[in-house]
């Protein structure tokens, strides 16, 4: 069969990487064939887009960084898709639209359509964006322990993120789920979004 593509997005704190390995774990469980992947990316791409954001290189800069290393993805995803697994990937091109388009305020007219015809020939159409909705107050609560900073996790900048995340997820390909719960919870009802929406079902 072809295999199907998934992607898992919301704000800094959503919970999007604990939930992606539950995922990943109850999938494979039932006997389906998981690739378990992230952006930024782990190869010089991805850290070239940690190094931008960690020493600042301006908004536009950012943003080609982002989409350089999503076209390096795509052709990656584009084969395991292809070569019959189920692909969950821990953010994809929703999160370039929420949060390039906050910082492109200002910069270019129009962030967000910008940013989706520039993404148009770097981006694989997911069968299913299922975002993991909190509030920005949880989401700087839950982040707040860790030990790496990203310049992205400020209160008024995330508002904006999240605000940008609930319109785009109101396209037929996404599902928006309450990620304030526990992660056994979450991941119950993400599961559910992913059997309802693409038939996977136990077997
Ligand atoms: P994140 O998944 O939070 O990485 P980590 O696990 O290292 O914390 O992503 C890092 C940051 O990059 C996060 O604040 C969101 C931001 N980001 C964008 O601004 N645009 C993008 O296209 C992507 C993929 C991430």
């Amino acid at each position: 069969m072809r295999g199907r593509f998934i992607t898992l997005e919301g704000i800094d704190g959503a919970g999007k990487t604990t939930i992606a390995h539950r995922i990943e774990a109850e999938l494979r469980r039932r006997g389906y064939r998981v690739v378990l992947t992230t952006e930024p990316t782990r190869t010089w791409l991805g850290e070239a887009v940690k190094r931008s954001y960690d020493d600042d290189v301006g908004p536009l800069a950012e943003t080609f960084l982002f989409l350089a290393d999503r076209a390096r993805h795509t052709e990656v995803i584009r084969t395991w898709v292809a070569a019959g697994s189920i692909v969950v990937s821990d953010r994809y091109a929703d999160s370039t639209y929420a949060y390039q388009g906050a910082r492109l305020k200002g910069i270019v007219p129009d962030p967000i359509p910008w940013l989706r015809a520039l993404s148009r020939p770097v981006v694989l159409e997911p069968d299913l964006t299922i975002l993991l909705e909190i509030s920005v107050r949880l989401g700087l609560r839950r982040i707040a322990g860790r030990k790496r900073k990203i310049r992205f996790e400020k209160e008024r900048f995330l508002t904006e993120v999240a605000a940008n995340y609930r319109r785009i997820a109101r396209g037929r390909r996404h599902a928006t789920i309450d990620g304030s719960g526990p992660a056994a919870t979450v991941a119950r009802d993400a599961l559910a979004v992913i059997e309802r929406r693409l038939g996977l079902r136990r077997r």
